[in-house]
This record gives structure tokens, sequence and C-alpha cells, in this order.
């Protein structure tokens, strides 16, 4: 797919992986809509993005709001007249841990990594069936097939968004020819991953490269890096009494938070 002139709407644009994109597409060509909660900073973004090849717009939008996503997707379109990619990556990374286990976490995660996807989903379907064309990119993650100690919540919203794309994909493609892609990153490091040092973790910049090559591929699954893949695939057909005897902290990973029973 070649990406000059095509109108891309991003998610989670003041992000590590979010804005790295933005950045690699303006030197594609793009025509690029940005959108997060910070104002100010899509604002810095976008000024610095704006030049000749490119025209940048943005706008403040909260995915967990579910008409904030239909004003982003409406402006989009107001300014540009159609949406050729929407690259979706607002996320929340909140650990749960067992001795606190609580509702409201994964509540919260649930809204942001499962329902703001969903929201996007609903408002760009119908202008991307009229086109009869468009890709839409969603970003869920590496370990999206087995619970993690401490991780649930992440997982489960995260789990329940690769699940919607892989229902969606084959009839969004046959019937309106719209291609539904599954970003699934192993360790970036950005903002997110603060404090919780992850070995073999690649470089945002690395990671954006990655994902605009899969999607000029058309690939239906986006899942790096290498290593990660393979580890976390393997460990997907332990067999439950092993995968529950791994070590419990080894799990959590690096940077977990000590928490005292209640
Ligand atoms: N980094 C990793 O190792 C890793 C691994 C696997 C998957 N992922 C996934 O990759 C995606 C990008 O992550 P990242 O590492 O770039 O994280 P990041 O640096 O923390 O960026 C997260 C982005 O999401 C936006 N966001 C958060 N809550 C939002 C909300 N309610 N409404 C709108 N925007 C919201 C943030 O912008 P504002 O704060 O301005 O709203 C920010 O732009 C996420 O979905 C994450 O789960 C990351």
């Amino acid at each position: 797919m070649d990406l000059n002139g095509k109108v891309v709407l991003i998610s989670g644009a003041t992000g590590g992986i979010g804005e790295e994109i933005a950045k690699q597409l303006s030197k594609e060509g793009c025509k690029l809509a940005l959108f997060a909660r910070r104002e100010q900073k899509l604002k810095e973004i976008s000024t610095k993005l704006n030049n000749d090849k490119t025209k940048c717009i943005f706008q403040k939008c909260d995915v967990k709001n579910k008409d904030n996503v239909k004003e982003t997707i409406e402006f989009t379109q107001n300014e540009f007249g159609r949406v050729d990619i929407a690259i979706l990556t607002a996320g929340i990374l909140a650990p749960n841990p067992i001795e606190t286990f609580n509702s409201s976490i994964i509540m919260n995660s649930m809204e942001v990594n499962f329902l703001g996807y969903v929201y996007f989903i609903q408002y760009l379907l119908p202008i991307m069936k009229s086109q009869n064309s468009g890709t839409i990119a969603a970003t869920s993650t590496l370990p999206d097939q087995r619970g993690v100690p401490g991780w649930g919540a992440y997982g489960a919203s995260k789990a329940a968004l690769s699940w919607l794309m892989d229902s969606l994909r084959a009839e969004a493609k046959q019937k309106y020819n719209i291609n539904f892609i599954t970003i699934k990153p192993g360790s970036v490091e950005t903002p997110m991953i603060e404090g919780y040092y992850r070995k073999g973790a690649i470089q945002a910049e690395k990671a954006a490269k990655l994902i605009i090559k899969g999607i000029k591929k058309e690939k239906k699954i986006i899942q790096f890096p290498l290593s990660q893949v393979v580890t976390t695939r393997l460990t997907d057909l332990f067999p439950l009494f092993a995968y529950d005897n791994l070590d419990i902290e080894m799990m959590k990973g690096h940077g977990y938070p000590d928490v005292e029973e209640k």
C-alpha cells in the first residue's frame, strides 16, 4: 500500500508508539489527524509535523467517552473528506495485585483498552463501508492468549480486543474490503513501561517502523520483537500444570509494586 496522500487517524498520538508513528508518517506524505487527551502536547507535535508534504490536524479526545470518539471521526471527515487508515494506540497499563483485587481497575482498563476501540470501530465502519476501503489497525499486546499473574486487568482488556478484531477481520474484508489489523507489541520503551525494566525491549522508533511496514503490506497481525514472539508463543503451549508453576514474581516482571494485604 502506498501511504502518500492517505488520510490517517491516530489515537494515542501523544504516547511513545503513537507519536512515533505520526512522526514517521509525516515523512510519507500522509494527511494526519491526531487524538489523545493532552491538548497542549497534541498541539506541539502537530506544529512540528506540519510541513509541505503533510497536513496535520488534532483534537482532544478521551476514548472512554463515546461522543468524543464520534466527534473525533466527524472532525477528520470534515477536514479531509475520508478516513483511509485508523491506527488506534490509546492505552493504559495498570497492575491489579491480588492483595487488593478491585473491579474499578478492571473497569477502567476495559473502558480505555477495549471499549475505547469498540467506539472507534462503530463510527469508522460506516465511513469505510461507503468508501469500500479502509484499514483499522488496533493495538493489543503480544501476550494476549494466556493470563499473567498481576496483569489480569490489562490482559483481559487486550485479549477482548484481539478476540473482537479476529471476529471482524474476515467479514470486513470479504464484504466491505476493509482491513482489520491487530498490532501485538512485546516490550517497547515508552512512558507506559517506565519503571518496569523489560529485557529485550525495543525503541518506539523501531516499533513504529515495524507497524508502518506491516500496514503497508496489509498484514493481518503485526507482532514483534521476534525473540519475544517466539518465547510468548512457546509459553502459550505449556500445559496448565507447568504454566501455573512458573515463578510468579518472574511473570509479574521487574518493577511490579509490592502491595500489603488490606
Ligand atoms: N510499551 C509497551 O511495551 C507496550 C506493549 C504492548 C502493548 N502496548 C500498547 O501499545 C499502545 C501504545 O502504548 P505506549 O507504550 O505508546 O504507551 P504510552 O506512551 O503510555 O502512550 C499511551 C497513549 O494513550 C493515550 N491515552 C491513554 N488514555 C487515554 C484516553 N482515555 N483517551 C485518549 N487517549 C488516551 C495517551 O495520551 P493522553 O495521556 O494524552 O491521553 C498516550 O498518547 C497501548 O495500547 C499499549 O497498551 C505497549
